[in-house]
């Protein structure tokens, strides 16, 4: 079978199919499962500095097309996401990846600062998430200053570890803001977060089901779109990319690899085909990769682009 072993930013990824953020990323028992079941590497939930409780149930809701959530980043706190670093290292050996936002500029550097002390394999820093609005305002991953402010400022204080900057859709181009990263200093993107938010009604209470009435939009809906951010991004810079957004099969993966992703991310698709998608993702994208006349994941990468 096809050698699929990738490296991004010097962390070797094989598969190259990483847990996407949010899923599954709370636990280190949790995510030595998802590597277990396949995954070259995990996305720990988002930290912020202080402890979150979120939003209250329902938040998650699955429809026919993908899902709706709005956990709304609930998580242990940076103290607490670095314990579950060190107990995951003592669990499993593949790279992970912790993922972090906060309410400024100045609050990513921090958090930055103190995840780091915990030595993840990369930092991705969530500029991106459409659930907290009513706490944060618009994403900063709309604006172009901001983005390139808290990039910078988490680069600062990353050291030595690699930065992936988490990108949403809704910004006035997401190639030109990718660009805006790699000046800025990052190291990779990923692209792309939920996309929204939307909403569903229950037809019996005529409200809205999830309790914060919206939530971002994840899972096959969103793959054509995430599919087009990925070939802006590659467009526009020389970053290596975590492609995340719908997918959930060796197809939509390999479509991703020709749009230029180095690996791909997936969180709805656990929820969807369980989570053993990524063993079987990544048997289907061998296949693919012993397909082609390449038989290489590297000479495929970004083929789209002729
Ligand atoms: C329940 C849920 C929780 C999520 N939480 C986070 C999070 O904490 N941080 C983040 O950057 N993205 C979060 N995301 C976004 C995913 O990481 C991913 O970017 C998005 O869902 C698109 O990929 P998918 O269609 O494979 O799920 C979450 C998504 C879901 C469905």
């Amino acid at each position: 079978m096809a050698n699929l072993a990738t490296k991004v930013c010097g962390v070797t990824m094989d598969p190259p199919l990483v847990l996407a953020s949010g899923i599954l990323g709370v636990s280190a028992a949790s995510m030595a499962r998802v590597v277990r079941c396949g995954a070259g590497a995990v996305t720990m939930k988002s930290c912020s500095l202080e402890p979150r409780a979120g939003h209250k149930n329902p938040c998650v809701l699955p429809f026919e097309h993908g899902m709706l959530n709005a956990v709304g980043l609930s998580n242990p706190g940076v103290a607490g996401a670095s314990k579950v670093i060190a107990e995951f290292r003592t669990l499993s050996r593949a790279p992970l990846i912790a993922s972090i936002f906060a309410g400024s500029v100045q609050e990513f550097g921090r958090v930055a600062e103190r995840i780091a002390e915990a030595r993840p394999d990369i930092i991705e820093v969530n500029v991106s998430c459409p659930n907290v609005h009513s706490e944060f305002g618009a994403p900063f991953g709309g604006d172009f200053d901001a983005t390139a402010a808290i990039t910078r400022a988490v680069k600062d204080a990353a050291g030595a570890i690699p930065v992936a900057v988490k990108l949403t859709l809704q910004c006035p181009s997401i190639g030109r803001m990718a660009k805006v990263c790699e000046d800025s200093g990052a190291d990779a993107i990923t692209a792309i977060n939920t996309v929204g938010p939307g909403m569903l009604l229950d037809l019996a209470t005529r409200r809205p089901i999830l309790s914060n009435g919206v939530g971002g939009l994840s899972g096959g809906a969103i793959f054509p779109l995430a599919l087009r951010a990925v070939f802006e991004v590659r467009r526009h810079t020389g970053l290596p990319i975590i492609a995340t957004g719908g997918i959930a099969t060796g197809d939509q993966a390999a479509q991703m690899i020709l749009a230029g992703a180095s690996v791909v991310g997936i969180g709805t698709g656990v929820y969807t085909r369980g989570v053993t998608v990524f063993e079987e993702v990544a048997r289907e994208l061998g296949d693919w990769v012993d397909s082609t006349p390449e038989r290489s994941l590297e000479a495929l990468t970004g083929a789209a682009h002729g």
